[in-house]
């Protein structure tokens, strides 16, 4: 791939309020006449989204649901997510490798280096920008809520939500030119207004 690739990940905890601004992201770059594939993790292509209803409702063990994490973006990777940015279009992606380092490496204690394993087989480069969606625990867990049936990740306790979101963070502060921080607290207008300002920095470094 080259350096002046389009792609975009979304991540964050469940309830810190990301998936409300995937679509915007990927509304507001087609408004700017380009070209958009929005899509998710895990999921992204039918086999894909069969191997999410797994994990995220099967009990299994924490290798078999870091593999499968993998597996699926592994489709992804060749299906969707090369050859939209090999063609030069922007890809907007809810979570992806980064999730895999904060829940399962993180929150369910893998450690990376198992996931860093498994993405350097993989072979896939990083996201040219990522936006991690940042809430405390209280403020997530309220809008968790309201939300439907939780899954198996979302079903965990505080201590594994703050092990998840410590190690995003940590990813962050290692990798401060490629996520950026939001704070998720904030009013959606307001978040609104700082993903416009990357976005026209970033569609302006590419075009
Ligand atoms: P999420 O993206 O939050 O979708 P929804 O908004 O429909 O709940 O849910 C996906 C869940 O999968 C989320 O709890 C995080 C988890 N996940 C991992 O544990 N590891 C990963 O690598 C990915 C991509 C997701």
């Amino acid at each position: 791939m080259t350096s002046r690739r389009r792609f975009i990940t979304l991540e964050g905890v469940d309830g810190a309020g990301k998936s409300t601004h995937t679509e915007w992201i990927a509304e507001f770059l087609r408004g700017q006449g380009l070209e958009v594939v929005s899509t998710r993790e895990p999921g992204g292509t039918p086999l894909g989204e069969k191997l999410r209803a797994l994990v995220l409702t099967d009990p299994m063990g924490l290798d078999t649901e870091t593999l499968l994490m993998f597996a699926a973006r592994c489709e992804h990777l060749h299906q969707v997510i090369e050859p939209t940015l090999a063609r030069g279009a922007w890809v907007v992606c809810d979570r992806y490798t980064d999730a895999t380092y904060a829940y399962q490496g993180g929150g369910r204690g893998l450690g990376a280096a198992r996931v860093a394993a498994l993405e350097t087989w993989m072979q896939a480069g990083r996201p040219d920008r990522t936006w991690l969606f940042d809430v405390p625990l209280a403020v997530a867990r309220a809008r968790l809520a309201d939300a439907r049936e939780p899954d198996r990740f979302e079903r965990e306790g505080a201590a594994f939500f703050e092990r998840t979101r410590a190690a995003y963070q940590a990813r962050a502060a290692a990798e401060p030119d490629r996520i950026q921080v939001i704070d998720s607290t904030r009013a959606i207008p307001e978040i609104r207004a700082e993903l416009e300002a990357g976005l026209r920095q970033l569609v302006a470094a590419r075009s």
